[in-house]
């Protein structure tokens, strides 16, 4: 067995052999191009519209050619300009061509342990029948389409069924509660929203559709709800209103034209937490995306058209949009989609999943990592996991104990970590080792080639070796184009800090050799188990609660989620704090936002502190219970407030 702490204690950097990197997707392109190094490659790659334009040739294909590779009139960005493009036109049309069509798409195992393999064809026939199904319930282009699901084969399909006919589908994962997804289906105004009637979580059932009946008993925009049923439970039914899918589809034919687009079409929008308490919907669009998330997942994750891939995210977050769906559609991989919980029936479910399909690339986050790790590393030791080949951690810093411990116990030291920044809002990875890189565990390494990244002071200059803003400096191809209904947020959450440089919302550092070191959120949003949630948005939904007239959420570290979350509760005059009032302001937060928002711990308080203008000072709050220095309060309205903020 590996020696954890010496690997540590060491702090080495991890280069891959020469065998290995002669075998990688990018090193063979550079061999093909006469790079010879990655020096090279980077330095190449750095005049991006050439390098975009040249990849396009590579991994997409177009109805109609583009007249100009990309408009940048900031702080919108179009790529490919003039051409027709449709994302599953690369997806699934092209294999239709090809053998790819008799090959796996998707692997899926459902938690109770089914297996269900779906070639390209069988995939593709489904995904024709539902979007001709949409388009006789009326479903035009632009028209948005919620889809509330689990990790089913349907989730692709029903995103898949949108694209094709140029409909804009919106995802809201299925974790979330009645009230999150109804706020998202009204934002975005949904016509039709997909759903099912339940689905196994650790052994249980969730009555999604319940949940659903909830959320649309609010969303006048909403004609239709398609239903797949998945357990067979019964539910409640509005008629005129419910469709089950199986009814829809069933006399649908097998065909179904793509619309081929304007490749600056949308082809979704994906909330995301910001620093107010309402999500921002970032619109992402056909071609760009496809190209990013294509290129970044065979030249960084590395999957070749022999292995099987796990992308273990769910669908319902971006990470699951690109390399679940799209990327490895496009590439015409072999991918697994596991419905269920990670430890059910035991915490061996992962390492027995990878065993029993030979899975080569797993690509996770810290926090699932850090759990298995504090499972034991008995579990991961019951199974063969000599069919991995490399691994990927998405979401959060890694801390380098993880780091140590995926690449000794998971990978027995033969597989590269690539440690992939990215965001929503990129919509593919942007800081990143490639398979070929020297690895320090913790780094997410550098920019891809093709992107620039940036650390900057307040001031706007690059600093290296200390802390500052992430930036990224010119536009990417997945750059998001816009925050769905409002452009004012969308220019000052990431263009007006500085002049038409995106502020990612992070905080970095760039050492000696230029490597990037995240640190963390720079802005008032807690990363829980790899999760956005903003502050703010707990924050209203406890206030939403009679009994409270205040509250302030605060982010402290833990060991397994990366942060947990902790609630000052000013509660109404005359209410009577009790450890009941605890539990139920816990279930309501659930209740608004999901489980994933559920305060670890709550705190009553007669006050927070403030500014005199009234905003809280969460900062303030977050020092003292951590016991840490408190920094300038010269601005704060109520001093004796931080006596009140014990310790923790
Ligand atoms: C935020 C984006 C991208 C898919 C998952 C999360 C943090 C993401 C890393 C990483 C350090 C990371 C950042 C970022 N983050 N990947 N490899 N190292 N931090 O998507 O919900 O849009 O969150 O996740 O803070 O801003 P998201």
């Amino acid at each position: 067995m590996t020696d954890i702490s010496v690997l540590l204690k060491e702090q080495r950097t991890f280069k891959p052999t020469q065998e290995f990197i002669n075998q990688t997707n990018v090193k063979q392109w550079m061999d093909q191009n006469h790079i010879a190094s990655l020096e090279e490659l980077y330095e190449k790659a750095s005049d991006w519209k050439w390098f975009w334009e040249k990849m396009s040739k590579e991994f997409i294909h177009f109805y109609q050619p583009y007249k100009k590779v990309v408009d940048w009139k900031p702080p919108y960005v179009k790529w490919f300009v003039g051409s027709k493009y449709n994302i599953v036109h690369d997806a699934l049309d092209l294999h239709m061509q090809t053998d790819v069509q008799h090959k796996i798409a998707y692997i899926y195992e459902s938690e109770p342990g089914e297996t269900q393999k779906i070639t390209y064809g069988e995939l593709n026939g489904e995904v024709n029948k539902l979007a001709n199904a949409l388009k006789q319930l009326g479903v035009k282009k632009r028209d948005r389409v919620g889809i509330y699901l689990p990790m089913i084969p349907q989730l692709p399909i029903a995103m898949l069924a949108c694209a094709k006919i140029g409909a804009i589908h919106s995802v809201v994962f299925s974790g979330f509660s009645a009230l999150a997804f109804r706020g998202r289906m009204n934002d975005c105004q949904a016509k039709v929203i997909i759903t099912c009637d339940a689905f196994y979580r650790r052994g249980k059932k969730i009555f999604l559709k319940e949940q659903t009946d909830t959320a649309l008993e609010d969303t006048p925009s909403v004609k239709h709800a398609i239903v797949y049923r998945r357990t067979g439970d019964k539910i409640h039914w509005k008629s005129g209103r419910d469709i089950w899918w199986h009814d829809l589809v069933k006399n649908m034919p097998k065909i179904c034209e793509t619309e081929p687009l304007d490749a600056n079409d949308p082809l979704f929008y994906l909330y995301t937490s910001g620093t107010t308490g309402k999500p921002k919907g970032i619109i992402h669009a056909h071609a760009g995306y496809a190209l990013g998330a294509a290129l970044t997942l065979h030249w960084v994750l590395d999957v070749k058209p022999t292995d099987i891939y796990w992308c273990a995210a769910d669908i319902g977050w971006i990470t699951g949009h690109s390399y679940i769906v799209y990327a490895p559609l496009i590439l015409g991989i072999t991918s697994v989609l596991y419905e269920g919980a990670p430890d059910f029936p035991l915490p061996d479910r992962w390492w027995s999943i990878i065993a029993k399909y030979n899975i080569n690339i797993l690509y996770t986050s810290p926090t699932a990592i850090r759990f298995f790790m504090q499972k034991g590393d008995e579990w991961p030791q019951k199974h063969d996991l000599s069919s991995l080949r490399l691994l990927g951690s998405v979401g959060e810093p890694i801390n380098p104990e993880a780091w140590i411990w995926y690449y000794a116990t998971i990978g027995k030291e033969k597989c590269p970590i690539m440690d992939t920044w990215w965001q929503t809002e990129t919509g593919h990875f942007m800081i990143s080792p490639l398979p070929i890189s020297t690895l320090k565990p913790g780094s997410a390494v550098l920019p891809i080639p093709g992107v620039s990244a940036d650390v900057y002071n307040e001031q706007g200059e690059s600093i290296i070796e200390a802390g500052g803003n992430l930036v990224i400096t010119h536009p990417w191809p997945g750059m998001l184009r816009g925050i769905y209904g409002d452009p004012a947020r969308y220019q000052e959450t990431y263009w007006d800090r500085y002049k038409n440089i995106y502020l990612a919302g992070d905080i970095a550092r760039i050492d000696q050799e230029r490597y990037f070191w995240i640190q963390g959120r720079a802005d008032d949003v807690l990363s829980v188990s790899g999760h956005r949630i903003g502050n703010s948005e707990i924050e209203s939904a406890l206030v939403s609660y009679e009994a409270v007239a205040e509250a302030a959420i605060i982010g402290v570290p833990d060991p397994i989620k990366g942060e947990s979350i902790i609630a000052y509760v000013i509660l109404k005059n005359r209410v009577k704090s009790s450890p009941e009032l605890i539990d139920i302001l816990r279930q309501h937060v659930a209740h608004e936002i999901g489980k994933l928002a559920r305060p670890d711990r709550i705190y009553f308080v007669r006050d927070v502190p403030k500014t005199r203008s009234g905003k809280i000072m969460r900062r303030v709050i977050r020092a003292k219970a951590l016991g840490k220095e408190i920094g300038d309060i010269s601005t704060l309205a109520n001093p004796e407030s931080i006596d009140e903020i014990l310790k923790i």
